[in-house]
């Protein structure tokens, strides 16, 4: 009693405690549980020869699973007090496997983040490479998806197994907010079984679509987390999606009556730190890897340092989202020393940003600053891959990251890229 007391005293004394609630995102892990310190990096793989493949990881490859329960750890260790974790996707290397060590590496990271987070909700929007074989999901209930659902069950209740068993999907409330996982893979540009396909793909949109009116129902918020984003990667020009779908998609929120409703969508895939901006459906917020791994298959492939994780802060009273911090660890420094050292990248509500939150609004002021000025510019671009040693930036690849956050739509954004009006 009296320690409620207290409790109460303090809220009264510093209310933007009490009144605050966090979350954690991190993405993109690719651990690769055959990963060998001074292997020889061979295209994209550290598993055998004599070299100087490092100990935690190397930018020319995946990561060892030390590296990822450290990141796991420190997260729990910076912030253990969060309403939920979101873990969103690419949990396989870019090596291979069997399908049984795809699941176990699956079942393993699950269980790795129960442990550090016994008792918080944990959220898993499979990645591409966490299908069998890799990209190819298929529509509609399938073994897969049930092998999957299986390898996460301790973090998947009956209920959302139901969905997620129908195509990966399922949602849960938290404090207000509607925390939906979906699964995009299912669109993936790669994915062969759906590149000729079309429509309503496992009933996705339809879901999507019912969770956003049950969502104002209720008077809930709602916060859409995937792997794949819709849209273009910013660095290599592509579209992430099958061309067919972008626009379907991307109208299942735009074209929804209570898309004010959405707080934001948050996705992994592409191993950069970037945002996208949306017709008021909020913004889409891009979250940089945890592995390092340079991107082998396109001329423009960088590799990035080590992401740890996304802390996000909202305001438990009308669930706005009102910033993150970024935290990583520098790869080179770290092998050299023999040390991981996580630290803040940055914060979003500090230098250089100075984001009043994580608003659709804010997003689009911060676009026009960036258009600008090029220091704020430059450090977008630091940021994009952690820090990581990057080139220059010529006025293609301008072209390309600024179509590419503005515009999500295929046409819009060829036209953005022929005529250099962004
Ligand atoms: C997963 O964890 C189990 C139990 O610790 C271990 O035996 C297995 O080798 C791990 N598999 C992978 C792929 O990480």
């Amino acid at each position: 009693m009296k320690f409620l007391l207290l409790i109460l005293l303090f809220c009264f004394l510093v209310p933007t405690f009490c009144l605050t609630g966090k979350f954690w995102q991190f993405t993109d892990q690719h651990y690769d549980w055959i990963y060998k310190y001074k292997s020889e990096p061979h295209s994209g793989e550290c598993r055998k020869g004599e070299g100087d493949a490092g100990f935690y990881g190397d930018y020319n490859c995946d990561i060892p699973w030390l590296t990822v329960a450290s990141a796991i750890e420190e997260m729990s260790i910076i912030e253990p007090n969060v309403d939920f974790v979101i873990n969103s996707g690419d949990t396989w290397p870019h090596a291979t496997g069997s399908a049984e060590e795809k699941l176990q590496t699956i079942a393993n990271v699950t269980n790795l983040i129960r442990k550090y987070f016994p008792n918080t909700p944990v959220f898993y929007s499979p990645g591409n490479h966490d299908f069998e074989p890799k990209h190819d999901c298929a529509p509609g209930a399938n073994t897969w998806l049930a092998q999957m659902a299986q390898a996460i069950s301790p973090i998947l209740n009956t209920e959302q197994k139901k969905t997620y068993l129908q195509g990966g999907y399922y949602s849960q409330v938290i404090g207000g907010i509607r925390v939906v996982i979906m699964n995009t893979v299912l669109y993936y540009r790669s994915n062969k079984y759906t590149s000729s396909a079309s429509g309503d793909l496992s009933n996705q949109y339809a879901w999507i679509t019912s969770q956003i009116d049950e969502a104002y129902e209720n008077d809930e918020k709602v916060l859409f987390v995937g792997h794949v984003p819709p849209g273009h990667a910013e660095r290599f020009g592509f579209n992430n999606f099958h061309d067919q779908y972008t626009d379907p998609f991307m109208k299942v929120f735009e074209e929804h009556p209570h898309k004010e409703i959405i707080l934001a969508s948050l996705y992994g895939h592409l191993h950069s730190d970037s945002f996208r901006l949306t017709e008021n459906a909020g913004p889409l917020l891009l979250s940089p890897s945890l592995t390092p791994w340079k991107n082998y298959h396109s001329s423009l492939g960088v590799p990035n340092n080590l992401g740890m994780g996304r802390l996000f802060s909202y305001d438990k009273q009308d669930q706005t989202l009102l910033k993150y911090e970024q935290y990583y660890a520098d790869l080179q420094t770290c092998n050299e020393n023999l040390k991981l050292k996580w630290q803040l990248e940055y914060d979003s509500s500090q230098e250089p940003f100075y984001m009043e939150d994580l608003s659709l609004i804010s997003y689009e002021k911060l676009y026009i600053k960036m258009k600008n000025d090029e220091k704020m510019f430059s450090d977008y671009l630091n940021f994009n891959i952690l820090k990581y040693k990057a080139d220059s930036c010529d006025s293609d690849c301008r072209t390309r990251q600024f179509c590419a956050i503005k515009f999500l739509h295929t046409d819009d954004y060829d036209i953005c890229k022929i005529i250099q009006d962004y």
